[in-house]
Order: C-alpha cells, then sequence, then structure tokens
C-alpha cells in the first residue's frame, strides 16, 4: 500500500476549540491547501488535516453510543469531516485520559489505564474498561451522525507527563505507556474502530519554555528530559522487551555555579527601573508598595549570580560528596562564599 503523507494544519487544534469565525478560516485554509495538492498531481499522496482535541466532540454524562460533536461548533466540524470524508483525508485526535483526571477529581483513575482494575461501564451493550476505547469510539459515533462513517482515524497525539501535577510523575506515566502500548500491538483497536490504529507520542522531550497556563505538567511531557537523557524504560513494541530509550549523545553542559547573597545589596527594589513615567506622587507610593511586595517575595530576595570560569577549588571535594554535583541543581559559588553556606547548599540538593 503507498504510503499516505499528511500536511497538518496545526494552527487550529485549541482556537478552533473556542472560536467558530477563527475555525472557518481555518477550514477555507483546509480546502486551498488541499486543492493546490490535488492540482499539483500530489493529491493522491499528501492530505490535508487538521488535528483536533478530543474537546470538540462530547457526550455529556452518557456513553459513547450518545456522542456528537459539540453544538456550538458542530455546522463547522461537520464541513470539515465532510471534506475529510471526499478527499479520503484521516481525522487526527489528540486523546489526553491525563487531562481528565488532571480537570476532574471524581474521575476514576483507573479507568485513565489500561490495565483492566476499573469496573467496566457498560454503554449500549459494550463493556468499556479504560477511558481511550470510550473516547475514540465516541468521535466513531460523532462521525457517523455527521454522516462521516468511515473516515479514518488518526491519534494525533497521545501521552503521559512526569512531572508538574498530582498525577504527573514516573510510575503513572510508565503504566499508561506500558498499558497503551500493548494494547496497540494486539492491533484490535477500539469496540466501534477495530483494527489497527495509527498513533503518535506526545512528546519526545520536555520543552522548558512551553507555555504552563494549563499547569506546570506542561513541560514535562517528554519521553526524554529537555537535554535528551531518557526517563524510564519503556517497551515501545508492546511484546514485552522494555529498554531503557537511547538517549542523546554529547549533549554539552554549561559548568555549575552558585547563587550567592550581595552582601552590599541594600533594597534592590530601589534599584529596579520603573517601565512607564507616572506622576511623582503616584511613583513613589508604586515604589514603596514595591519594594514591600519584593521584600516579602522569596523568589525575588537579593541574590546575586556570579560567573567565573573556575570552581572554588576548596569547595570541591565537599560538592562531590553530597551528589550537588551530580544532581545538576545551582551549584558553585565563585567568590569565596562561606564554607557552611555551601556545604548547606550541598545537602539540600541530595535530600
Ligand atoms: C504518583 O502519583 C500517584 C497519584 O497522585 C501517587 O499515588 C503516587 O504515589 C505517585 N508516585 C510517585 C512515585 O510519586
Amino acid at each position: 500500500m503507498a504510503h499516505i503523507k499528511l500536511l497538518l494544519i496545526w494552527a487550529c487544534c485549541l482556537a478552533l476549540s473556542t472560536s467558530f469565525a477563527y475555525g472557518l478560516g481555518v477550514n477555507w485554509a483546509l480546502q486551498n491547501v488541499q486543492k493546490a495538492l490535488n492540482s499539483a498531481g500530489l493529491g493522491d499522496k499528501i492530505k490535508a488535516t487538521i488535528p483536533q482535541n478530543a474537546d470538540v466532540y462530547e457526550s455529556g454524562n452518557s456513553g459513547p453510543s450518545q456522542g456528537d460533536f459539540r453544538s456550538d461548533i458542530r455546522d463547522l466540524m461537520q464541513k470539515i469531516c465532510s471534506f475529510f470524508k471526499d478527499n479520503n483525508a484521516p481525522f487526527l485526535v489528540n486523546i489526553y485520559p491525563f487531562l481528565s483526571l488532571h480537570k476532574n477529581k471524581h474521575f476514576p483513575i483507573e479507568f485513565a489505564f489500561f490495565d483492566g482494575q476499573t469496573k467496566a461501564v457498560r454503554d449500549n451493550g459494550i463493556s468499556y474498561t479504560n477511558m481511550f476505547d470510550a473516547n475514540l469510539d465516541t468521535l466513531v459515533v460523532s462521525l457517523k451522525k455527521a454522516s462521516c462513517s468511515g473516515v479514518k482515524i488518526i491519534v494525533g497525539e497521545i501521552g503521559w507527563p512526569t512531572d508538574g501535577d498530582l498525577y504527573g510523575n514516573v510510575t503513572l506515566a510508565k503504566r499508561f505507556y506500558s498499558g497503551f502500548f500493548k494494547k496497540m500491538a494486539t492491533k484490535k483497536g477500539t469496540p466501534l474502530y477495530p483494527g489497527f490504529i495509527e498513533y503518535y507520542l506526545f512528546s519526545l522531550t520536555d520543552e522548558n519554555e512551553k507555555s504552563i497556563l494549563p499547569g506546570s505538567f506542561e513541560r514535562h511531557w517528554g519521553i526524554f528530559r529537555y537535554d535528551g537523557k531518557p526517563k524510564f524504560p519503556m517497551d515501545i513494541t508492546g511484546q514485552g522487551h522494555e529498554a531503557m530509550p537511547i538517549g542523546a549523545k554529547n549533549v554539552k553542559y554549561l559548568e555549575n555555579k552558585w547563587c550567592v547573597l550581595n552582601k552590599y545589596a541594600e533594597d534592590i527594589a530601589a534599584a529596579r527601573p520603573l517601565s512607564s513615567p507616572i506622576a511623582p506622587a503616584s511613583r513613589a507610593k508604586r515604589q514603596a508598595s514595591s519594594s514591600r511586595r519584593l521584600l516579602r517575595s522569596p523568589l525575588l530576595s537579593p541574590f546575586r549570580l556570579t560567573n567565573s570560569a573556575q570552581p572554588h577549588p576548596s569547595l570541591t571535594p565537599d560538592l562531590s560528596q553530597t551528589g550537588a554535583a551530580t544532581t545538576g541543581r545551582a551549584t558553585i559559588p565563585t567568590d569565596a562564599p562561606p564554607r557552611s553556606a555551601a556545604i548547606t547548599a550541598g545537602h539540600s540538593s541530595s535530600a
């Protein structure tokens, strides 16, 4: 079978869920891109599609059998899905059982995983033991209601973060991936979408600049850390060959540095430039209140980052014993800080 390439119009994922007008624009973009591909004679090989978050459809408190596209964007989703159908393009959906758990503390945690430790939920004669099946089948029913049965479904994103949330840790991530890979290896699909399902993991590495508006977990989706080091052993084949993913090689690190209290700092708020010109009276008031704020805030205490090519030689042995050097935390003072402070820092970072 010829391999079909996908051209993803990514911009819409979140926006489509919130803005109908924006969605219409994306729909036009979708049509224009595919039209261009078709007229270039590439339409059979390259398909334009718009990845969607799973919040474009819902089933309320009912099971998947009651699924449908959200009423506020149903017309638009109908148009998009018909377009997929006419052009043989796939529906890409991002499914995150973790997010269900994160958003709803009453969500039955076992239902997020695949190890059948949960009581099955019956719906229209079908037993569901995991959220993935129930979610994907809600999409199948929604497509059917939109007269778009037969559109291929691809899981555009799936994964589990390892930090930044009550449910974001390596134990749960490992459990999720392990069950998911095993399930995918059977190629059995879901009750309403039987067979092989193409899927893409989210994500490869942690991202230190990803927005944390939805939560701190956003920077911890990687199966690799930010520096390319693997986090935990995985069995990507789902057939019992668990192994540590192979890490990136030759990653260069900055040297370790200490943060040191600047003993000459008196009031750092006073030295802080004001960004906008304001009237003298309110300026003084604002300065006073901002310095109170600064002095209270532990994050803004008057520390100074020092830079030196040489770590302080007398401190090196202490650090290597405490493990501070290997944990990669902020370390290494330069301007001869008190020795006791150095030792304290080392101990706290290995604790
Ligand atoms: C992972 O998270 C779960 C749920 O919050 C918790 O019960 C478990 O102890 C955590 N495991 C680790 C190793 O932190």
